[in-house]
C-alpha cells in the first residue's frame, strides 16, 4: 500500500530486537485534537500490518527512558496499517509530558500487542458515558455500533464543550450526542440519566474516577455485566486497608510460596522463580491475570466486574491478595 511505502521511506529500522509481544512503530503524525490533547498516529516500521484489535483494546506505549503507560486504541480497527492513541497532557505525568513536550514525528517507539479488558458485547442499544480523554476507547465502539445499525447515545462530559476531544469526528458517526459542560452548568445528572434500567442496553463508561463511581452507584440496579468500565488509573483504595501474609499454592509447579504483607503475589512468585508476565503493576492492564483454583481472593484490581469478582475464577496478581490464609492458583 501507499502507506507501507511511506513507512519504508521514513524508517531506518534499528538493529535492536523487540520481544515477541512488542512491535516497533514510527510516529507518523502528532495531531492537535483539543486543548491539552494530542493524538499519535503509529505505523509499523516493517511495512507490514499491525496486529488486529477490537474496539476497547489498549496497548502499552514504551517511551525513551523506560517510561511506559497504557493507552486505548482510538483509530479504525479496520485499518491495521496504523494505530491511533489520544494523549492528554497531565501535569506530573511522565509519559504525557514526554509526548507533549519532546516527541516528534519520525521517532521510533515500541508498543505491546493490543489487549482488551473492555470488549464491546452484543446489545440492542448502547449508552456510552465519557469524561474528556476517556472517550478514546469508546470511539471505535461508536463506529462499530453505527456500522451494525445499533442505536447509541454518548453522554460526553468536559469542562467546556470546546475542550471536548474528537468532537467533530464523533458527530460524524451518527449517534445521539449529549454534551455536558461543567463550566456551563449542564453537568450530567448521573443518577437522573442512568437510574432507571434500560432494557437490552449496555453502558460503557470511561473517564475520571468521580464520573466512574457516580455511574457505578447510579447503575447498581442494572443487571450484572450490562455496565462496563475502563480505568486508566487505578481506583482509590480505602486508606485503612491492611495487607496480611498468606500462602499461594502453585498447582502446576507444586510449589508453595509465602506472600508477606510487603510483597505482592506477583513479586513473591517472581522471587520464587515462577515468573508471571506483567505490565502496569497497578491492576489496570490485565497482563498478570492468573486462574484461581481454590481460596477466596481479595480483589484489588480495577478491571474485573463485580460478577467476575464474585465468580472468583481469576485474579490480578500484581495487586490482589487472599481473603484467607491460602490461595491455590493454576500456575
Ligand atoms: Fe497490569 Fe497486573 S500487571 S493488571
Amino acid at each position: 500500500t501507499d502507506m507501507a511505502n511511506d513507512v519504508a521511506e521514513l524508517t531506518k529500522p534499528e538493529a535492536g530486537r523487540a520481544t515477541p509481544d512488542m512491535h516497533e512503530v514510527i510516529v507518523r503524525a502528532l495531531r492537535y485534537e483539543a486543548p491539552g490533547v494530542l493524538s499519535l498516529e503509529l505505523a509499523p516500521t516493517n511495512g507490514k500490518l499491525l496486529p488486529p484489535f477490537e474496539p476497547g483494546a489498549h496497548v502499552d506505549l514504551h517511551l525513551p527512558g523506560g517510561i511506559m503507560r497504557q493507552y486505548s486504541l482510538c483509530g479504525d480497527p479496520n485499518d491495521t496499517s496504523r494505530y491511533r492513541v489520544g494523549i492528554r497532557s497531565v501535569s506530573g505525568g511522565q509519559s504525557s509530558q514526554f509526548v507533549h513536550r519532546k516527541l516528534r514525528p519520525g521517532e521510533i517507539l515500541k508498543i505491546s500487542t493490543p489487549r482488551n479488558n473492555f470488549p464491546l458485547i452484543d446489545a440492542d442499544r448502547y449508552l456510552f458515558v465519557a469524561g474528556g480523554i476517556g472517550v478514546t476507547p469508546l470511539i471505535p465502539m461508536m463506529q462499530a455500533a453505527s456500522a451494525r445499525n445499533k442505536p447509541w447515545t454518548l453522554l460526553y462530559c468536559n469542562k467546556r464543550d470546546a475542550d471536548a476531544p474528537f468532537l467533530d469526528e464523533i458527530r460524524a458517526l451518527g449517534g445521539n450526542l449529549s454534551l455536558h459542560s461543567s463550566q456551563a452548568g449542564t453537568r450530567l445528572d448521573v443518577q437522573q440519566r442512568l437510574g432507571p434500567v434500560e432494557e437490552n442496553t449496555v453502558v460503557y463508561c470511561c473517564g475520571p474516577e468521580g464520573l466512574m463511581t457516580a455511574v457505578e452507584e447510579a447503575t447498581a440496579e442494572w443487571p450484572a455485566d450490562t455496565v462496563r468500565f475502563e480505568w486508566f488509573t487505578p481506583r482509590s483504595r480505602p486508606a485503612d486497608e491492611v495487607s496480611g501474609s498468606f500462602e499461594v499454592v502453585c498447582e502446576q509447579s507444586g510449589l508453595t510460596v509465602t506472600v508477606p504483607p510487603e510483597k505482592t503475589v506477583l513479586e513473591a512468585l517472581n522471587d520464587a522463580g515462577i515468573p508471571i508476565p506483567c505490565s502496569c503493576q497497578q491492576g489496570i492492564c490485565g497482563t498478570c491475570e492468573v486462574r484461581v483454583i481454590d481460596g477466596e481472593v481479595d480483589h484489588r484490581d480495577s478491571i474485573l466486574s463485580s460478577s467476575e469478582r464474585a465468580a472468583n475464577q481469576t485474579m490480578m496478581t500484581c495487586v490482589s491478595r487472599a481473603k484467607g490464609a491460602r490461595l491455590v492458583l493454576d500456575i
